[in-house]
This record gives structure tokens, C-alpha cells and sequence, in this order.
């Protein structure tokens, strides 16, 4: 698949991202110049509500293919939020043709590498001096190429994000151009066809900052079974990658959560700082969960780790087999929308009850539909 080809699908995205009822904000989204190191040109905007709380929190949100930050900011419920809770919401503005994220050079994926990520990175330290930004509540997100550009800021600043959640993403390093291309389609990871062990995903996140030894943000992986932009097998990778990083086993989630936070999704705990959300017969736009989102930010609530909630336990009788997860469970059978096969996967080859096992994307996966 040729770039261009990628970039139009991608273009699917440009739908309405949440539904919520508008009101009027009480300030303006403001363009902010001269911020810093900014080799590759991204744009700033920044949207600061009237009432700031003193040391606020900032969530960097940040924008899919072909979007803006004009768009993402109309587009998303933060502004709305910020306004409601105080906190500042930077929405950075892709510099490339077809305004995708650089997430596939080298430059771009690494810490300073003087690549998208670096003038990202800028944009939250002229935050800290120019409005008092506290260092210990900056967090990022966003969708499609921005949620993969949210695992890419995770692994290349992981000391100066805290918290992040990726909508509809790649692994970090997933999009990686061999050749050196900037902001290029790689059609073995949108096919979902990029595989890795955990350790081995996470030395590619680790080596984004080599020498590194401090914490890693905490980070949410929503991700739709039906997405057709970006393989529903990303989610896998993206988790094992997290997971990797932070010492959990993805075959043994500590907790699995169906219909939550939305009926038909399932949410896998794999441990205080990491959450994989399958969201069922979801494509490529998977709605952003704003309240959800403060929450594992930790901006609402006072949690950061297992977020209250609608918190639906298991229906007795019905199928638990993570759908996210490489479940090694002998004799299990797996849910509609769930893992069924494929190169390196050792969960339940057989569906529930109405499902069948189809080869979505051979040898690499298959899947319960
Ligand atoms: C695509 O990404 C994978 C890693 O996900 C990498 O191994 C491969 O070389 C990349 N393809 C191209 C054409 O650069
Ligand atoms: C991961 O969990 C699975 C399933 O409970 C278990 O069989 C396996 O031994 C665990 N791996 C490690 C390294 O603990």
C-alpha cells in the first residue's frame, strides 16, 4: 500500500469524535508562536480556560490524519472539561503533508531527536514557566496517527508524560520507516502484521531513550475489533509493548471488566499502569471517553490507579477469555471479536457459541466473528 493510499484511509477518521451536548466555552482556542526547540515545525495551539486552577494539570491532545488542532479541539470533549475542572489543553498541529504524525523516522523517535516529538515535548515546558503547569500533571492523548504519536511521546518523554491514553493507535516504534521516511504508511503494522514478545517491544520503546531509567507513564489502549484503518491486532502489540515495560503478563490480566466503560467494551487490567480496551464491532473511530479519560488521568477522582466507575464484573456464564489478550487457557473458548489465531498466539483457537473463527489477516490473525 502506497503512503498516499494509507493516508486516504486514514481519512476515514474525519467523522464526529463524541456527541456531547456543546455549550459555550468560556474562552478561545489561541495559536502560540516562539515556544521553543521546534525543529520540524509543529503548531501550537492552546486552549486555557477563564478560571485556571493554580498549578493545573494539561492534557495534550493531539489530533488524527488529515485532522487539525481546530479540529480536534471541536472535535473533542477536553475543552468543555477543561473548562469544568481548570486544567490548560495544548493541541499541537502536524507540520506534514497530509498533516499524519512523523512516528515512522528515527529523528521522531527519539528523546530530542529533533523530530515531532521534540516540538511536542517544547510545547509542554513553555507550558511549565508560562502558565505554571505542574510538572507531575501533564498527560497525553490522542487518535488514530495522534494515538500513535501519544505511545511514540510516551517512549521518547517518558519523564515528562505521566499519564496516556491512545485511541485507535500502533505500538510505539511500530511505524518505523527502514528506509528513513518521514511521517511514512508501514502497511506490515496497519495490517497489524508488525509482531513482537513483549520484551522485545518494549527494548524498542526503551531504546527511544537510551539510558533512561526513570518511571513510564501509565497508559489506557482503546482499540475497535472491526477497525479496518489500523488492525485490531495493533491493540495486542501496544499492550505487550506497555506491558513489557512495565513487568506485567499479558496472558494474566488482574482483572477483566466487560461492558465497561461502554456496553460492548471490554477493559483487561494488567496492573496499576496499564489498561487495554477492547471496544467490540467498533471501527476506526473509537468515541473519545472524556470523564473516562480524567479519571485515569487522575485530574477527577484522586485515583491513578484502578479508576471507579461502572465497573460491570463477569455475568455468571459467560465467556471471560480476554479478548485482548494472548490467554494461554487450555479448552477455553474465545469471545466474539477475540484473538483466535495466528503467528505466536497460544489462546483458545475455539469461538463462543454463534462465533466463528475467521483468518481477518493470515497467518497472522485470526479472529471471533
Ligand atoms: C514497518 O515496520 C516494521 C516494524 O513494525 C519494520 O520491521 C518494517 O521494516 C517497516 N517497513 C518498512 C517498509 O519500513
Ligand atoms: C503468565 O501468565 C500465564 C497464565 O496465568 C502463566 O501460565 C505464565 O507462567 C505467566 N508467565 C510468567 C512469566 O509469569
Amino acid at each position: 500500500m502506497s503512503r498516499h493510499t494509507g493516508n486516504a484511509l486514514v481519512a476515514t477518521f474525519l467523522l464526529l469524535l463524541w456527541s456531547g451536548l456543546a455549550t459555550a466555552l468560556t474562552s478561545t482556542l489561541q495559536q502560540v508562536t516562539n515556544f521553543g526547540t521546534n525543529p520540524t515545525n509543529v503548531g501550537m495551539y492552546v486552549y486555557r480556560p477563564t478560571t485556571v486552577s493554580s498549578s493545573p494539570a494539561l492534557i495534550v491532545a493531539i489530533h488524527y490524519c488529515t485532522g487539525t488542532a481546530q479540529a480536534y479541539f471541536s472535535g473533542s470533549p477536553y475543552a468543555q472539561l477543561a473548562d469544568q475542572y481548570g486544567f490548560i489543553v495544548i493541541y499541537p498541529s502536524s507540520p506534514n503533508s497530509g498533516t499524519c504524525w512523523d512516528v515512522s523516522s528515527k529523528k521522531s523517535l527519539t528523546h530530542n531527536g529533533g523530530g515531532d516529538s521534540t516540538g511536542i515535548a517544547s510545547m509542554v515546558a513553555y507550558a511549565k514557566t508560562q502558565w505554571g503547569v505542574d510538572s507531575n500533571k501533564v498527560y497525553v492523548t490522542g487518535s488514530s496517527s495522534g494515538g500513535m504519536m501519544t505511545n511514540v511521546l510516551s517512549a521518547t518523554y517518558p519523564d515528562v508524560f505521566k499519564a496516556g491514553i491512545v485511541y485507535s493507535g500502533v505500538a510505539a516504534g511500530c511505524f518505523v520507516s527502514a528506509a528513513g521516511g518521514v511521517d511514512a504508511w508501514n502497511s506490515t503494522c496497519s495490517g497489524g502484521q508488525s509482531t513482537a514478545s513483549a520484551a522485545q517491544w518494549a527494548s524498542v520503546a526503551r531504546d527511544m531513550y537510551p539510558g533512561y531509567t526513570g518511571s513510564y507513564p501509565r497508559m489506557q489502549e482503546y482499540h475497535g475489533t472491526a477497525d479496518s484503518t489500523l488492525n485490531y491486532n495493533n491493540l495486542n502489540e501496544e499492550v505487550k509493548q506497555w506491558a513489557g515495560v512495565f513487568g506485567y503478563n499479558t496472558s494474566a490480566p488482574t482483572q477483566v471488566q466487560q461492558n465497561t466503560p461502554l456496553s460492548g467494551y471490554t477493559k483487561s487490567i494488567y496492573g496499576p499502569n496499564l489498561q487495554g480496551i477492547s471496544a467490540s464491532g467498533v471501527g476506526h473511530t473509537v468515541p473519545i471517553q472524556g470523564a473516562e479519560d480524567l479519571k485515569w488521568f487522575g485530574i477527577v477522582g484522586g485515583t491513578t490507579t484502578a479508576p471507579s466507575g461502572p465497573t460491570t464484573t463477569t455475568a455468571p456464564g459467560t465467556t471471560t477469555a480476554p479478548v485482548s489478550t494472548t490467554s494461554s487457557a487450555s479448552g477455553a473458548t474465545q469471545s466474539q471479536w477475540g484473538q483466535c489465531g495466528g503467528t505466536g498466539w497460544n489462546g483458545p483457537t475455539a469461538c463462543a457459541a454463534g462465533a466463528t473463527c475467521v483468518a481477518v489477516s493470515p497467518p497472522y490473525y485470526y479472529q471471533c466473528q
